[in-house]
């Protein structure tokens, strides 16, 4: 069992700081409130690595909001590597149709996980879609997606907190850190 000393223990370099976060989350729901003034949105978050980013980033939006949650599998079990493969476990729980959607995403690797999901919700007629991810890798890129609104762009690392897991553990650190490749390794 991992303690929470463990936990940071397992972190080689922190990427982002709490702080760093927090003034980038705040600068996003800005310009979103900026650029949806007057609009009513839809926040479809995508569980369960874009809950702590979903909280803070609602908070930010000074706009009349609704949120659904959805939660899709990509990667398999504790591995780091996207299966391609995605299944949705948890449905949205109303209609969106003539909503103004933002996808609020955690991380975009290869991109497939969010093709997947961008196809879907469009097949549910919003009135228009946008993403916005914490995290873009774009190194690793296998499908083009275009990104309206963007955290961060990191290098091609694995990384933890903030939301992120490897083998669901470390989503609740309150940054953003590279994993000791020993940690999955190892394994
Ligand atoms: P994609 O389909 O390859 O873009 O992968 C998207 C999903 O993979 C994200 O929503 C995360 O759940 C997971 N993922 C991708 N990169 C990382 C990472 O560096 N750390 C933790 N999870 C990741």
């Amino acid at each position: 069992m991992r303690t929470m000393v463990d936990q940071t223990a397992d972190i080689g370099e922190i990427l982002l700081t709490e702080d760093q976060i927090q003034t980038r989350v705040a600068e996003l729901g800005a310009q979103i409130s900026n650029d949806m003034a007057g609009r009513q949105l839809t926040l479809v978050s995508v569980l369960k690595g874009s809950l702590p980013f979903m909280a803070d980033l609602m908070r930010a939006i000074s706009l009349p909001l609704r949120i659904d949650l959805m939660e899709v599998s990509s990667y398999g079990g504790a591995t780091t590597e996207s299966s391609g493969l995605v299944r949705i476990l948890k449905d949205l729980s109303s209609s969106i149709e003539g909503e103004d959607i933002l996808i609020v995403e955690d991380i975009i690797d290869t991109g497939l996980t969010l093709n997947y999901l961008v196809r879907y919700l469009r097949g549910k007629k919003p009135a228009s879609l946008r993403i916005c991810t914490l995290l873009d890798k774009p190194a690793r890129r296998l499908v083009e997606i275009d990104v309206d609104y963007t955290g961060f762009t990191i290098p091609d690392q694995f990384v933890v907190g903030y939301g992120l897991d490897y083998g669901e553990l470390y989503r609740n650190l309150r940054f953003v850190g590279v994993l000791r490749p020993e940690v999955y390794t190892q394994e």
